[in-house]
Order: structure tokens, then sequence, then C-alpha cells
């Protein structure tokens, strides 16, 4: 799995959206070569070569109009991993076995992601002084304009002046009722509040360290678009007033299981705690400290599992008094508030998931969240200025995400995307399912609560009516303001 980092980045905004799409690719190849799904690694890897070739030829056209001087020699590198790219698709094409096709996919996309890392980082670089430095416009006017070759005598200067008059021209005569679709999408991110700190004992601090990791995962799944108007009640783990309850149980069932353990009090004796905040308790966090914190909160969700029994031969799943006092406490205050599946195994096991003393996922669920944003304005929504990418790239980001988080989060991630972008609209998640296992029990088991969502909406048809309202009057803006910009350009091509 390859992270885009922004020590990668070329200084040209379009070169960095085709690399990051490159190792979105290679990672995706991974995805399936794990799943063994040799039809997928093939078309992926097809649609890999073509956008490799397709970025060979940008970054040469822009290495051309900076006048780089070692255009020839990164030329050259470029055409020997096209070939030793070809030449390993023919030989996964031509593999006939399980071990063939394996062995062939493995090393394709090993070999293709170490280069594309190493050439980034090393070779791509060299060129990066040499990019102007100052604001770059967005990626398809610069895609636009590589493609249509500028006039060699025209300067950067010259040539950005013209790119923002040509975009003021059109923003400043479009009709008002298409304005909006040139603006950027708006949501409401909540913020994660300062750490809590002064703590009155070394019990307090690590409590309020927990809580606060746990914090994190739920603000994050707490984004939404309030112009956006859902008829469903949001999923748990989007709800502000489900992330108090939470908090309240943690302290109730979970950290009297984390305490009971001898080792935790005596590895606490060992720790300056007193100076330390909700975050920076963990930079101090040894590994034996992580593993009992650990240790203590699986036991304690543990504990409030259901238990199977056997019955006159059948089946019982035995509650106990504590799991009915969870159940209570995170009922939501009102039908509207959130939608909670009575909670059983699964629910406990997704509470189970929120922490992992090893890994701060705030920082890492951000950067999944900024890649599904890019990839949703690319591909889904219409505004002129920017570099489209293909169908189906967000899908393929999420499904991406089984590997980088929890199973569960997945499913997660996937809702607040339909409660954040306009067109990831329930019938996207009905083919989003599709891509999940080949049945409904295994959707069902990868995905339990958007299959829970769709059942609610299947039940609801003005949910899709409301939607293919919005799709066409969506698509009658987007023809309008493709007429328009047309017109302009038609206008513009007169004139000179
Ligand atoms: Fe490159
Ligand atoms: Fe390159």
């Amino acid at each position: 799995m390859i992270l885009w980092r922004d020590a990668m980045s070329v200084g040209a905004p379009a070169l960095d959206a085709d690399h990051k799409r490159l190792i979105d690719l290679v990672n995706l190849t991974e995805q399936w070569i794990e799943q063994e799904n040799w039809q997928q690694v093939g078309s992926i890897t097809g649609e890999l070569l073509a956008y490799v070739k397709d970025h060979f030829s940008r970054e040469e056209a822009v290495q051309a109009a900076i006048k780089f001087p070692e255009a020839e020699a990164h030329k050259k590198l470029h055409e020997a991993l096209a070939l030793k790219a070809r030449v390993l698709s023919d030989k996964f094409k031509a593999a006939t076995t399980q071990d063939e096709l394996k062995s062939c996919a493995v090393v394709m996309a090993k070999v293709l992601g170490d280069w594309l890392v190493t050439h980034n980082l090393k070779e791509d670089m060299r060129y990066k002084p040499f990019i102007p430095k100052k604001a770059q416009p967005p990626a398809a006017a610069a895609a636009v304009e590589i493609k249509t070759g500028a006039p060699p005598a025209e300067s950067e200067d010259e040539r950005k002046a013209r790119w923002e008059k040509r975009h003021r021209d059109i923003e400043y005569n479009l009709p008002p009722n298409l304005a909006h679709l040139l603006k950027h999408i708006e949501y409401e991110i909540p913020k994660l509040p300062y750490p809590e700190r002064r703590f009155e004992s070394f019990e307090k601090l690590c409590e309020g360290a927990i809580c606060r990791r746990v914090d994190s995962v739920l603000v994050f799944f707490q984004r939404h678009n309030p112009s956006l108007k859902l008829e469903l009640p949001p999923f748990f783990l989007a709800s502000p007033e489900f992330a108090d309850k939470f908090r309240q149980a943690i302290g109730k069932f979970i950290f009297p299981a984390i305490w009971e353990s001898r080792q935790i009090r005596m590895l606490s004796t060992s720790f300056e705690w007193a100076e330390e905040d909700a975050d920076s308790f963990w930079e101090h966090v040894t590994k034996p400290l992580q593993d009992c914190i650990l240790l203590g909160w699986n036991q304690g969700w543990d504990d409030l599992k259901l238990i199977e029994t056997r019955k006159d031969g059948a089946k019982v799943m035995q509650v106990k008094d504590n799991t009915k006092a969870l159940r209570e406490m995170l009922l939501p205050s009102s039908p509207t508030a959130y939608d909670l599946p009575r909670i059983g195994n699964r629910e406990i096991e997704t509470f189970r998931s929120l922490l992992d003393p090893a890994n701060n996922w705030w920082e890492r669920l951000n950067m999944a969240w900024k890649s599904c944003h890019d990839l949703y304005e690319q591909e889904k929504d219409p505004r002129v200025f920017q570099q489209k990418a293909r169908d189906g790239a967000l899908r393929d980001n999420l499904l991406n995400a089984f590997q980088r988080f929890p199973n569960e989060w997945v499913d997660f991630l996937v809702l607040a995307c339909h409660r954040v972008f306009p067109r990831v609209s329930t019938l996207f998640l009905e083919s989003f399912i599709t891509n999940v296992g080949t049945n409904d029990a295994m959707r069902e088991a990868y995905l339990p609560y958007t299959m829970r969502y769709l059942r609610q909406v299947r039940e609801m048809p003005e949910i899709r009516a409301r939607e293919r309202a919005e799709e066409a009057e969506w698509d009658a803006r987007v023809k309008e303001l493709r007429d328009f910009i047309a017109g302009r350009e038609k206008e513009e091509e007169k004139k000179t």
C-alpha cells in the first residue's frame, strides 16, 4: 500500500493529481491481487498502463514548456518503464494457471509501485525547481493548454493572465441560475476540540486519552452537508448525541475492565504523567502499556457480548443484564436522532474497533477523506476548471479503504460520502454494494449498515423520486452550462 505524501509534490497540481491517481491504481491492483480476482487485476492494470502513458506525455509536455534541460534523459526513463510494463502485462495476459497469474500480477504491481515512488521522488523532483512558483491554474486548464500547446513566445505570466481573464469572463457572464455550478462543494466538518489537560490522576488521564482517540473517529464521521435533504436519520456513528452516550457507556462498562489489570497500575508508576494531555499521553505509552490498555478494552467489550446457547435444539442468544443496560444507554432520544440497530455482537465488534492504542486514526481518516473529496469533484462534479477523473474512481477509492481501515469503517465512510456529496445518492450506494461480494449474505458481512440503510430506502419510494428529480435538474443545469461555455468559446474564437 503506497501513501501519497506532500514530499511527493512536484509543484504542478495537474501532475500531482496524475501521480496520486497512479498510486491509487497501484494500490487497487494490490487489493484485487489479494482477493485473487484476476479479471479485475487485468482491467485495472490495463487502465494503469493507459494512465501511465497519458501521464508521461503530459509530464513531457510540461517539461518542454518549462524548458527542463534534462527532458531528453527523462523521456528515456519513461520509455524504459513503458516497455517493462508492457512486457510484464503481456506475461500476465499469457498466464494460464492460478500460480502463474498470481506471480505475474505480484511482480507487476511491485515493479510499477516501486518505480512510481522512486521515479517520482528522485527523477520527477529534478524538474520541480523549474516549475514557476506562482499559483498554478487549476489542472484542467493547465492540461488543456499543454495538449493544445501554448505558443512558445508566451511567458508563464502571460499564460496565467490569459487563463485568469478567461476564467473571470466566464464566471462574470454566467447566468445567476448557473453560478453555483462553479462553486466548490461546501459542507460541515466538525473540528476535534483541543485535548483536555490537567487530570487529577493517572487513571483519569488514561481515560481521557482513550476517549480522545475514540472521539477522533466519531467526530470524523460526523461530517455532513446541511443543504442535502435526507429523509432517513443518520447512522449512529455520525451523530454527536450518540458520541456523548457512547462516552458514558465506555465509562460505565469498559474502564472498570481496564483497571482490573494489576499490570496497568504497575506501569503507571513509572510514568511522569502530570504534564501530559489527552493527546501527548500516547507519545509516552510503551508497548506493554499499549497492550494492557487494548487487552482491558477488548475484555470489556467481549464481556458484553451475547452468548449463544441451545434450547430445544434451536439457537438462542442470551443477553446479559449489562448488555441490556448498554442497549438502554445508547438508545437515541428520538427515532430521528440516529439509527442504531438493536445492539448485538456485530455492533459490539464495531464499538470495539473504535480504539487502537497503536494507531492515531485521525490523520489517516482525513487523508482518505481528502482523496474521496477530490475524486468526487473530479468524477461527479461538472465544474469546468478542473481535471476529470474516470468513471468509478470514487467507488474504487472507497473499495480501497478495506485495505486501510478496520472493515467496519468502510461502511461508515460510504455513508459519510452519502451524507456529504449530493451525487452520491442511494442509487450510487445500490451500485456500490454490488462490488462487494457476490451475494447479499456477503454484502451483509462487509457493509451491514449500508445494507440496512438501503433496506429502509427501498421502503420509501419518495427518496428515489427526489433523487431522480435532483439528477434531472443537475443534468439540465450542466447542459446549460456547457452550452453557455461553448457559446463563449466560439465568440472568443471569432474575436481572435
Ligand atoms: Fe511522473
Ligand atoms: Fe517522470
